[in-house]
């Protein structure tokens, strides 16, 4: 097993509160180590233009707390070519890194599966991701948080809904998964939650606020992922004009707000934990694995599986929450 001296980190894809206190766990694991640290910019990008960042105790003082990362992030196409991949390789050897710590979702981690079996180099995931929507942990790093984000508006939104007799369609992230939908929609009694893993039909849809308006509910939320069937909140907007051209509608979109912030305590500690276990297991010779947690278990992960494995949502949770809602 070769000795690690040297572990590259980056953050890649959309931020996520945590990725800090994240950040800062792999630096201090890492001074427990005797391991240096560095800091790549902006994730794969910076990997192939040698953007690099040195990472001390210094460096990670006071931004356990901050949102966003100090690392900063992006989404990169030409690492998705063989090319890219080959330059950013080079990278990695000149600079003598002899493994590295990933934080992203799925994106991220596809990248890194391949760069890490193509090139020989460790590799090791931590789910980052607001979406929550990866195999191998219970909670990605910065869900709670973009959760209690959503909450804390939609209670405000509710506030003026009463007031104003009004329904409302709040947009959530969340393009493939409806993991912040449902369990900010369960958190805030929304009386429709619309995700793209419990398929909703028009009629549904509008079979629920007819009985709304039978017990004369003059105000309610409805909750869309992004990535629901029916298209996200303005065409939900559109199909309950039609029916009831009476309601007063308002559409929320939510966007951005839900990936900044100050990180959750439950955030900070998750990826202080992950952190810390990512560099512990490459240590150990672990490599092509996400570091997750399950039942309060830390556990590693093939990246495949990440991957490739869908994140089951708890369907019997959406359809409690249907039945809460009404
Ligand atoms: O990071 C996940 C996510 O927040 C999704 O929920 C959302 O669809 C997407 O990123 C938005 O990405 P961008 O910031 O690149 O528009």
């Amino acid at each position: 097993m070769p000795t690690i001296k040297k572990i590259g980190v980056l953050t890649s894809g959309g931020d996520t509160p945590g990725m800090n206190a994240a950040i800062r766990a792999i630096v201090k694991a890492g001074n427990h180590y005797g391991i240096e640290i560095v800091g790549i910019q902006k994730g794969f990008f910076g990997l192939i233009h040698d953007k690099m960042q040195s990472l001390d105790s210094r460096a990670v003082y006071n931004i356990i707390h901050r949102g966003g990362t100090i690392l900063k992030s992006a989404r990169c196409e030409e690492f998705k070519t063989k090319k890219g991949r080959e330059t950013a390789n080079k990278v990695v050897k000149k600079n003598s890194i002899d493994a590295l710590i990933l934080i992203g979702g799925d994106g991220t981690l596809t990248g890194g599966k391949l760069f890490g079996r193509e090139f020989d180099v460790p590799v090791i995931g931590l789910p980052g991701t607001i979406d929550n929507d990866l195999y191998g942990t219970d909670y990605t790093i910065g869900y709670d948080t973009a959760v209690n984000t959503v909450v804390t508006a939609v209670d405000k939104i509710r506030d003026t809904a009463h007031s104003h007799d009004r329904l409302f369609i709040v947009e959530v992230m969340g393009r493939d998964a409806g993991f912040i939908a449902l369990r900010s929609g369960i958190a805030t009694g929304a009386e429709k939650i619309l995700i793209p893993e419990a398929k909703t039909f028009k009629e549904d849809l509008l079979e629920s606020l007819k009985k709304g308006i039978a017990e004369d509910e003059t105000s309610g939320i409805i909750i869309v992922a992004e990535g629901d069937d029916t298209g996200g909140a303005r065409e939900v907007e559109k199909i309950v004009r039609d029916r009831y051209p009476d309601y007063d509608i308002r559409v929320s979109i939510l966007g951005h707000i839900q990936r900044g912030g100050a990180p959750s305590a439950y955030d900070r500690v998750l990826a202080s934990g992950l952190g810390y276990q990512a560099v512990k297991g490459l240590t150990e010779g672990k490599r092509d694995v996400m570091v997750g947690s399950i039942n309060r278990q830390i556990v590693f992960t093939p990246l495949d599986k990440t991957i490739k494995y869908n994140s089951p949502i708890n369907v019997e949770l959406h359809s409690i929450a249907e039945i809460l809602g009404l």
